[in-house]
């Protein structure tokens, strides 16, 4: 879906790696332009839409994973290209802001830098399934793998032991240097944040980009 002349809607994208906040950003980002008078439609991938749940529950907790990663990709891509279809698309076109938690840079750093999935595989799902739909910000949310894990294991319940297994950690370094080498491929898109940082000094930076860009 081309982003038409006339769309008035604004739309900002959260990515990073588990463990890095990005939900609660996504949230507090999301209140904070409701306070300012903005409509907004919070929402997160995979997923977003009734088509496009029903493939989340496949991926993450179905048998998807044993196609292998191309077939991953194409299926977080179809429910991808739904969720623009049936929610993001009509907002931004009604003029909605639009936080989304997850969305394309995703599937370029999991499947693809991660998981191996080729580039150029990559960009032709993109191609098919966006038709050049692009955020206007995306925010990176920085954070270092073994402090990410260990947030994520301290909100697990009885999870804890398992997550810091040797080989989860080099898988999500591998993440975190893929949507790092993604802010730097595409500096006006992305803002890399430094999530490390205490909550309430992430959100202030993620404001800030958003007053200082997007004027809302
Ligand atoms: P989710 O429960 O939403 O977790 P998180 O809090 O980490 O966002 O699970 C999403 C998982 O799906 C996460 O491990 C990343 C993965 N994912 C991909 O591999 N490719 C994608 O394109 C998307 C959107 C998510």
């Amino acid at each position: 879906m081309q982003r038409a002349a006339a769309d008035l809607g604004r739309f900002i994208t959260f990515e990073g790696g588990e463990g890095a906040g990005k939900s609660t950003q996504a949230g507090i980002l999301a209140n904070r332009l409701t306070r300012a008078g903005r409509k907004v439609l919070a929402t997160r991938e995979p997923g977003g839409s009734p088509a496009a749940e029903e493939i989340r529950e496949a991926l993450l907790f179905g048998r998807v994973r044993q196609l292998g990663p191309l077939a991953e990709a194409v299926l977080f891509s179809v429910a991808r290209a739904d969720h623009v279809e049936h929610s993001i698309g009509g907002a931004l076109q009604q003029g909605m802001w639009v936080v989304c938690d997850r969305f394309l840079d995703s599937t370029r750093a999991y499947q693809g830098a991660t998981a191996g999935v080729p580039k150029p595989l990559i960009n032709a799902l993109e191609r098919l399934t966006l038709g050049g739909l692009l955020p206007d910000i995306t925010f990176i949310l920085d954070i270092p793998a073994e402090e990410g894990l260990a947030r994520a294991a301290a909100r697990a319940e009885g999870g804890a032991p398992d997550r810091f297994e040797g080989q989860e950690l080099i898988l999500h370094e591998r993440v975190r240097r893929a949507f790092l080498d993604i802010a730097e491929e595409e500096p006006e898109r992305c803002i890399v944040i430094d999530a490390s940082q205490p909550e309430a000094m992430v959100a202030e930076d993620v404001w800030e980009a958003v007053l200082e860009r997007l004027h809302p």
